[in-house]
């Protein structure tokens, strides 16, 4: 990937995906601008791995907008029940997001196959250029899924992930806490350094 400079659009609609993808963005010297300030339509997520999504909405927008575009996708993986909710994370908690009865039904169908409750989270992230080019990086955080859900601090599902060798949730920890363990910043530590 050629050295990055100027302005990056970040592919997301999400007030706050865009501010912390911007926050990691702002000391590499990039000047991130929305999708949605540049009123670039949202593509629907139709691939079925977590990458794809992330390089169908990078893709989207750098064509559209002529500019270098990032775009992120992420959910949760609970490997004895096929990795669900996997890509399907945020349409499990359906229209009014209902992130309680989403993880109710995580540990539904957990605790029916007796299984252990390994789990990790992954985000993807890719980046295109209106050339066509495209690099993808991933991240992610391995824990478990804990029952019942404890704090309420974080987003989605933190309150059943607790990440290995921890004793605490996701839910439990601040947002200083949580950050440098997560998916998101793993992924994002690996696109910093492809892009030095
Ligand atoms: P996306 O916005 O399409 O990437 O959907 C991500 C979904 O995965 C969110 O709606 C959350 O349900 C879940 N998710 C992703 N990252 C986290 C996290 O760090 N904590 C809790 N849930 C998360």
């Amino acid at each position: 990937m050629p050295r990055l400079t100027g302005r990056l659009v970040v592919a997301s609609h999400n007030a706050g995906k865009v501010r912390e993808i911007a926050a990691l963005l702002g000391p590499l010297g990039l000047e991130p601008v929305s999708a949605g300030e540049l009123g670039l339509p949202e593509p629907d997520e139709t691939e079925a791995t977590f990458t794809g999504n992330a390089a169908l909405k990078a893709r989207a927008a750098a064509l559209a907008s002529g500019l270098p575009a990032l775009a992120d996708d992420s959910g949760l993986e609970v490997f004895a029940i096929n990795g669900d909710p996997g890509i399907y994370s945020a349409r499990w908690a359906g229209p009014n997001k209902d992130f309680g009865a989403a993880m109710k039904r995580v540990w539904d169908e957990l605790s029916a196959t007796g299984a252990d409750p390994d789990a990790r989270f992954v985000c993807a992230l890719a980046l295109a250029l209106p050339d066509g080019s495209l690099e993808t990086f991933e991240g992610e955080a391995r824990g478990s899924i804990v029952w019942p859900p404890r704090g309420e601090k974080g987003f989605g599902y933190d309150p059943i992930f607790e990440p290995t060798g921890l004793t605490r949730t996701f839910g439990e920890m601040t947002h200083d806490e949580k950050l440098p363990l997560t998916h998101r910043a793993r992924a994002f530590e690996k696109l910093v350094a492809s892009l030095k």
